[in-house]
């Protein structure tokens, strides 16, 4: 059979971007032991108001300009309320609901995950610009859905 030279061509650069490809997938899988987060931390959702790590709700510092702060994202509210952090400032949240499943938004950042009963949801930021941001529940929770909204200031 013969294959004329362009098929040839791209079956062979069409073979090496599928090659490359696996590899970086198989980089990222065994070498770096990388994945998805999914049932990394379970938490019963009856527990969360009573639990040790959402017992002592407010920020605390643990570095120069670190901060973490467990939140309970709840029917309507997320808790503890409004934070302030100084400028620079990085904080980790670990979130859990007791109820339904909630979303957790910081405008003009890239935080948004969800807090779905039953699991811990982590995520951290950098708060290198000053400003008052908005922190809104975006997962429909019930009828007080729209009061669900924090702040959090940086100054
Ligand atoms: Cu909580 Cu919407």
């Amino acid at each position: 059979m013969r294959i004329h030279h362009y098929e040839k061509l791209w079956l062979i650069i069409g073979s090496l971007i599928l090659i490359i490809f696996l590899s970086i997938l198989a980089v990222q899988t065994f070498v770096l032991d990388m994945g998805p987060p999914s049932h990394a931390e379970t938490i019963d959702p009856q527990s969360v108001r009573e639990s040790e790590l959402f017992a002592n709700t407010g920020l605390q510092e643990v570095g120069d300009k670190e901060y973490e702060i467990a939140m309970i994202a709840e029917m309507f509210a997320f808790r503890p309320g409004d934070l302030e952090v100084p400028v620079g400032s990085t904080v980790h949240f670990t979130l859990a609901s007791p109820d339904v499943t909630h979303g957790f938004k910081i405008t003009d950042t890239n935080i948004n995950v969800m807090v779905v009963p039953g699991h811990i949801s982590k995520i951290s930021h950098t708060f290198d610009e000053s400003g008052e941001y908005l922190i809104l529940c975006n997962e429909y929770c019930g009828l007080g859905h729209e009061y669900m909204a924090n702040t959090i200031t940086v100054k």
